[in-house]
């Protein structure tokens, strides 16, 4: 593949460039950037050439909490469609959480998804192991193979580690191989049975609620456990105010600690659930502005060093049960980017800043050397039209899992062409 992209406002933290200019691929790989278009002719060479006038050319985005289900939940999502999925919100890489079926707990299944994604995905696709056997939260799992079989961090996700003798090995032993353990902090004991935030309207729906403290005491005990360990702890999915809060006071101490939240936290209440719409139960809950502002604050401020989608696509028959049965999740990846330039459009912060919370932030959190449009990288980049309005069709994701709260939203911002893997993707506007 050979292209030229001319006159796009590049921006890539990982050089400091934040200007407009040309790019030129050629077999896949960034061969040149220029700076002053104007001054760059082509050559003889047959390139496509993309008018990227008006629009920013970053890097590639890079989910570091996504599920894409495979093995075992095929009905939900796979990694074929997954992949594809992600390059429609911008992505060209996915790290993928080990809740399948079976759990990514051991180096068979890291290799089979690595094998799969290398057959079917069309972008990458960074397995996560799981800390514990079957995510039961018993006995370690073996983390030593799986970092060898290609695991970038270690995750229990969807759920937490409750034994804190357990979590404190999986730090000690993240040290060792210098990745993060992401942390899905819930305290179960006090979350058991909630389906919804704790609060007015978990009482006025007649719904058992989830406290904020069953997140906020387990992110407090694993900071200790951090700060005990020296290990590398990475907080999934940070919800409320306090969170937050525990997570400023941990960096300030100078402890070993990285957050990530969602577009959701920071863009919907409780209130969502409304007339009990299943496709706004996620877990953690959403909660309220209060939270809101504190998770944006968060953000602004560098407490959250990253925006992930927690992509948890389910089956629509799943989310058409009664509110107390239906999965928790929200199918995220094609809305990530949209949801998240309110917060520029707003001037909550820049598109740098933008740029570093769904790219360059998690490539350095992870130890990967993507993220980047160094000269000589292979050409993983996503071009936006930061102004061009996208109509949520949740019929029309690309997603298996139709499941958002957002079916119908118009939001500011969408991406209009990915390129990955050599090829380039090219998306119209949705709103015909
Ligand atoms: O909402 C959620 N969905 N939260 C989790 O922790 C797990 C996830 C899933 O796998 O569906
Ligand atoms: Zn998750």
């Amino acid at each position: 593949m050979n292209l030229l992209i001319k006159n796009g406002h590049i921006l890539d933290p990982s050089q400091g460039i934040d200007s407009t200019g040309d790019i030129v691929i050629e077999a896949g790989r960034i061969k040149e950037i220029v700076l002053q278009p104007s001054a760059f002719s082509p050559g003889p060479s047959e390139l496509k050439v993309i008018d990227a006038t008006g629009l920013y050319v970053l890097p590639g985005l890079i989910d570091m909490h996504c599920h894409l289900r495979e093995p075992g939940y095929s009905h939900k999502e796979t990694i074929r469609t997954g992949t594809r999925a992600g390059l429609r919100g911008g992505f060209t890489t996915l790290c993928c959480m080990p809740n399948t079926e079976p759990v990514n707990d051991n180096e068979t299944v890291t290799e089979f998804i690595l094998r799969k994604a290398y057959a079917e995905g069309a972008c990458y696709v960074y397995p996560i192991g799981a800390i514990t056997k079957g995510q039961k939260g018993e006995e370690l799992a073996e983390m030593g193979k799986m970092y060898e079989a290609g695991c970038v961090a270690f995750s229990d996700d969807g759920r937490p580690v409750m034994n804190s003798l357990i979590m404190r090995r999986a730090l000690e032993y993240s040290k060792v191989f210098g990745v993060p353990v992401i942390s899905h902090a819930e305290d179960v004991y006090l979350s058991e049975g909630g389906v919804m935030n704790e609060g007015k309207v978990s009482t006025r729906l007649g719904l058992r609620g989830i406290p904020k403290e069953a997140e906020e005491i387990m992110i407090a005990r694993d900071i200790m456990l951090a700060r005990l360990t020296g290990g590398r702890l990475h907080i999934a999915h940070v919800s409320t105010r306090g969170s937050v809060e525990l997570i400023r006071r941990a960096k300030a101490e100078g402890i070993n600690i990285t957050a990530e939240t969602c577009p959701h936290y920071f863009t919907l209440t409780e209130e969502a659930i409304g007339n009990y719409n299943t496709n706004a139960k996620v877990n953690p809950p959403l909660r309220t502005e209060r939270d809101i502002e504190a998770i944006i604050e968060g953000l602004k401020d560098g407490t959250i060093d990253v925006i992930a989608t927690d992509h948890a696509p389910h089956h629509r028959d799943e989310k058409l049960q009664e509110f107390d049965r239906a999965p928790f999740g929200i199918s995220g990846l094609e809305t990530c980017l949209s949801l998240s330039l309110r917060l520029v459009h707003e001037g909550y912060f820049t598109m740098k800043d933008l740029v570093s919370k769904l790219s360059f932030n998690p490539a350095r959190i992870l130890g990967i050397s993507k993220g980047t449009l160094k000269q000589g990288m292979p050409a993983e980049l996503v071009i936006v039209d930061i102004n061009k309005e996208l109509k949520v069709k949740a019929e029309e994701f690309i997603s298996l899992g139709k499941n958002t709260p957002f079916d119908g939203w118009t939001l500011k911002g969408m991406v209009v062409m990915t390129i990955c893997k050599g090829e380039l993707y090219e998306y119209g506007n949705r709103e015909k």
